[in-house]
This record gives C-alpha cells, structure tokens and sequence, in this order.
C-alpha cells in the first residue's frame, strides 16, 4: 500500500509550526515535519526525530524536505466579513455614522459595479491585496449585480483563494432608488448568481445568500432568500445590530417582530450557516437565538470604532456560546488586513476593560486560527521574522511565543513570506 501514497506527497517541511487545538489557543510544534499532498491536504504531521521512518512510510527523500530555519508556518486567516466593492474607497470616507455614510458614500460606488472593467479593476486589487496580507478565506460581499459578482468569483479563483461570494440582494433604498432590485428580480438574479457560480466548478468559491441587512430588505425578499439558502443548503450573510440609530430603525420598520433577530429568524436566515456582522447591541435572549440556530457572528472592531457604530462585548458573546470570528468589514473597517482585526479587537477589549475593570481583556494567544490537522486543506501561512525590512526587531532569547506575539502585534505582509491555500502557493504571485 506504500507503493500508492509514494507521488501522493507534494512537499515535505520541518521546522516550527504554530496553531490552535481544541484544547490550546496557542500550540507551537518545534522541530516538526508536515508533508502535504498533491491534494493539497496535510497527510502527516509527526516529530522530526521520525522523520526516517515517516520518509519510508510516505515515500519522500530526505534530501527533498525544506527547512524553516527561522520561519514558522501558521494558519491561514480567515476575514468573515469584507465589502470587495468597497475596496475602491478603503481608508477613507470615515465621518458619517452608519447610514449616513450608506447613502453618501456606499450606495453610489456600489451603482459602479454594473460596469464589468471598473469591477475588473476594483476585484483584483482587492483579492491580491487581501491574500497578501495573508486572508487565505474572505467571506466577501460584492454589490447587486450579477455579472459583475460572478467576476469577483472568477478573480478569487484565478488567485487561490478560497472565498464564498455573495450577491448582495436589496429590494427598499429610499435614499439611492437607482441602487435596488425589485423582490422577482432579486430572487430570480439570486438564483442565477448561485447556479452559475456552481456551473463553473470553481474548487475553493461558493456562493453565499447574502440579504445586505433587514432595513435594505422587504418581508417577501427576506423569505425568498430563505427559502433559497434551505433548498440549495447554502450559507448566508448580512449585518445586524451594528448601530444604535439601525437598531431603532428596525425595530420601527419591523414592529410585528420581537427583536431584530426575530426578523431574520422568521425567515429562516438563522442558521447553522450563517455569518452575521456586528452583533454590537445584541440582547442576552438574541444571542440565545444565536447560539440555538448556530448562527455566527462576524466581529468588525475597525469599522466599529471607525463608524462610531459600538463596541462589541467579545467576552459576552463567549459567555452565550455564540460562534464568533473576525472580519476587516472593508471599507467600514479602513484596513483590509486580518493582522488589524486582531489589533482591533484587543484594542476594543481593553477600551471596554477601562470603561469596567470586571471587563476581563482578550489576549493575543486566545485569537484562535485553523489548525493543521491530517487530512485538513494546508491553508497556511510561512513567517519570517527575519525579513531585512522587518517592522520589528528580534533580541537574543526570543522565545517562539514572543516571536508570535511581536508578528500579530507588529508584523505585516512583509514578513508574510508565502502563502498557501489548498496547498497552491498563492504568494508571491505565480503570474
Ligand atoms: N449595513 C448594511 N450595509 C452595510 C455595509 O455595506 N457596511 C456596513 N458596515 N454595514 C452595513
Ligand atoms: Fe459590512
């Protein structure tokens, strides 16, 4: 049986390897071998001290296995929750509250994207730009058109990187009437978007049923978009309770509903597949409806502070058993790296901790990441801490969890020196 997994291993490493279990936050494996194969799947992972036995068993040469030396491999991050039509505009247009801010700034660049070159354009930098920054997976927003949905698609599979794509469905815009559809053409584009998107059999993008938020949407719309998640066993999106002003809103629009997530509940948009921004004013009971449904929330400190939307209390979330990961929200959040989300949310976590000393912070090592496992897509990414335009110094004695600490809190794409999604080497570019 040797004989048949001899060609499977692609790539053989050894070295430090970084991750989360079940069980730790942080677990660094020093002196490690991990082979990968042309899969693209982890298919061992063992002491470097066995690395003659695991050559004999998996059939690699150990003149082929490539030392880290200095580096580390860590897991691929994954941005829950990034607006790729928003891109055009990151890092600025930051002085208006939520809705202001919508339909002065949001809506009329979204009109753009009915136009395939500007969507072209806007849809590479973004893609290159996120992977470089080492966001293996982006759960993306694009805008109401089709067409130029299914290209951001196109253009995450032409780089690697594993996304789910979401055609933003809307039916109600007072301020921008040119920027909605109507609910048979939503529906009906919805389901185009998710049938060709699948035609085209991309290996690592899914379509994702994606309501832009309950005030953007009617009754019917809501429902359909249900319905269509239910059938076609997909995930879904949208934002919730982001702001003070939002919240007020829908609970005014939506006044037959006991809470907003009442309104997306009726719907069946809560569920064990979806993916909801913010969450900043959630109630207890929302978030046992949240925990009940295995809904996740999508947490965007940079936006949050940025729009002076809130600050969302982490530790509460944990504290109802909500799933929970981060998001760059692009461009509410200015920065489209994941390596600021982790910033933020201690940044955030800390505010609320002077606002409260009963607030216990977040630390670094409770940002947990994927973890590689056997059998598991190798979505990873190798540190070098030693890179000559480092952003940080390194002492004698760095001990390999510091090393960790000073790259989430100091490091950028510079000391990202690869990438891999699916075990594809995505960074640097191979154009
Ligand atoms: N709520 C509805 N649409 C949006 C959006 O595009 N960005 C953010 N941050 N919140 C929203
Ligand atoms: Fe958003």
């Amino acid at each position: 049986s040797n004989n048949e997994t001899v060609s499977d291993i692609a790539r053989v490493y050894r070295g430090t390897f970084v991750h989360s279990t079940q069980n730790a936050a942080v677990e660094i494996l020093k002196d490690t071998v991990l082979g990968v194969d042309t899969e693209g799947r982890i298919a061992f992972i063992g002491a470097a001290a066995e690395v003659a036995k695991l050559a004999e068993t998996w059939g690699f040469r150990i003149s082929d296995v490539r030392h880290l030396g200095p580096r580390f491999f860590m897991p691929g991050l994954v941005d829950t929750h990034i607006h790729a039509s928003q891109y055009s505009y990151t890092g600025t247009a930051l002085d208006l509250p939520l809705l202001k801010w919508l339909e002065t700034y949001t809506f009329p660049t979204e009109v753009n994207y009915k136009d395939l070159d500007f969507a072209q354009d806007v849809y590479t930098k973004v893609v290159k730009r996120t992977l470089r920054n080492g966001t293996t997976t982006a759960c993306y927003f694009a805008t109401i058109y089709t067409d130029s949905s299914l290209l951001l698609g196109e253009i995450a599979d032409k780089y690697g990187q594993r996304a789910l794509v979401g055609k933003v469905c809307m039916d109600a815009n007072n301020a921008v009437p040119l920027y909605k559809e109507t609910v048979d053409h939503s529906t009906k584009e919805t389901n185009r978007f998710i049938g060709e998107l699948l035609k085209r059999k991309y290996a690592l993008v899914r379509p994702i049923v994606t309501p832009r938020f309950a005030l953007s949407c009617t009754p019917p719309l809501l429902s359909h978009l249900g319905e269509i998640a239910k059938n076609n066993d997909l995930h879904i999106q949208s934002h919730i309770s982001e702001n003070k002003e939002e919240v007020a809103l829908v609970k005014k629009q939506f006044s037959d509903s006991e809470s907003y997530a009442e309104v997306y509940h009726k719907h069946n948009l809560l569920t064990d597949k979806t993916v909801m921004a913010h969450g900043c004013y959630l109630t207890d009971s929302e978030l046992e409806l949240f925990r009940k449904t295995g809904t996740a929330i999508s947490h965007c400190p940079n936006s949050n502070i940025s729009l002076c939307s809130g600050m969302l209390d982490v530790r509460r979330v944990l504290k109802h058993k909500v799933k929970l990961g981060l998001g760059t929200d692009v461009a509410g959040g200015y920065s489209p790296s994941m390596l600021d989300a982790i910033r933020r949310a201690l940044d955030t976590s800390k505010v609320l901790n002077i606002q409260d000393a009963e607030h216990k912070t977040l630390t670094f090592e409770e940002e947990r990441t994927g973890n590689f496992q056997v059998g598991k897509d190798f979505d990873a990414l190798l540190i070098n801490p030693l890179v000559p335009d480092s952003p940080f110094d390194m002492f004698p004695n760095e001990s390999t969890k510091g090393v960790l600490e000073k790259f989430l809190n100091l490091g950028d794409d510079r000391n990202i020196e690869e990438v891999y999604v699916a075990g594809r080497k995505v960074i640097p570019f191979q154009e």
